[in-house]
């Protein structure tokens, strides 16, 4: 695989060879991901959930995110890697900032991801803005929501799919390189790699976005939380891990 860079990526894209990415908390596993081929590693504030065992990932501080990016960063020579903004530093721009480029610095990673909805964009504008490369977070925005009944599928009704379809094109104006969607309905999906042109990664929802993204440990199938269902169903019939993580990456890669 070639060494990680922003290219490489869109490069899959041109060709529609899926994307395939995961998450990774720490060093022996993103050398495990790394050496396996995945184009993407993405350092994730659901460690809040998978690793400190918390209800959400509401409470993942800054210092968390440094300390699990660096790991992952000893360990990686090729994959790609994308490191969250987490919550308390998403609040304003100016910390979003600072704490972005802190990340960057410190721990080497190659793009930061924030969660985005309607009215956080004059925050993902002034990231780029500070040329910070940023992967938005659409759909189901985990750190922006509070209530249970928020993790549904988005886009279903007509008002939802097009206020969606608006904030990818306008963030995709301001200057975002890459759009991850996570649970958005196979229609909207459809739509938004229609007419946006970064890649879209997809989670939860559907086949037809450029690449695809699974919480490592839901493949492993011990999560602290529940496992979403979409993974049991797909990868819990094959018995061993690695033979998961290789079924994983293969659709990815051949099913687009
Ligand atoms: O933090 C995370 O693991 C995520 C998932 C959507 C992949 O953002």
């Amino acid at each position: 695989m070639a060494k990680a860079s922003f290219q490489n990526i869109k490069s899959l894209k041109k060709r529609n060879i899926g994307i395939v990415a995961i998450t990774a908390y720490d060093a022996s596993f993103a050398k495990y991901f790394d050496n396996l081929g995945f184009d993407i590693i993405l350092i994730g504030d659901s460690l809040g959930e998978v690793i400190k065992g918390q209800k959400n990932t509401h409470n993942v501080s800054l210092e968390n995110m440094i300390y699990h990016s660096q790991a992952v960063r000893r360990a990686v020579k090729n994959s790609y890697l994308i490191s969250d903004l987490p919550r308390e530093s998403s609040l304003n721009k100016q910390t979003a900032c600072r704490d972005a480029k802190r990340i960057i610095s410190e721990c080497k990673i190659n793009m930061i991801k924030i969660e985005c909805n309607k009215n956080n964009i004059d925050v993902v504008e002034y990231l780029v803005k500070n040329k910070i490369p940023i992967c938005c977070h659409l759909g189901l925005t985990p750190q922006l929501i509070s209530q249970k009944n928020s993790f549904r599928k988005y886009g279903k009704s007509p008002k939802e799919f097009s206020s969606i379809i608006k904030i990818a094109q306008t963030i995709e104006e301001i200057g975002v390189k890459m759009i991850l969607i996570e649970c958005v309905t196979d229609l909207l999906a459809k739509e938004l790699r229609k007419i946006i042109n970064v890649p879209i990664i997809g989670i939860g929802s559907g086949k037809s976005c450029d690449g695809q993204i699974l919480v490592s440990y839901d493949i492993l199938g011990i999560s602290y939380n529940s496992i979403p269902k979409l993974v049991e169903k797909k990868y819990f019939k094959i018995k061993d891990f690695e033979s998961r993580i290789k079924k994983y990456i293969y659709n990815t890669k051949n099913f687009l």
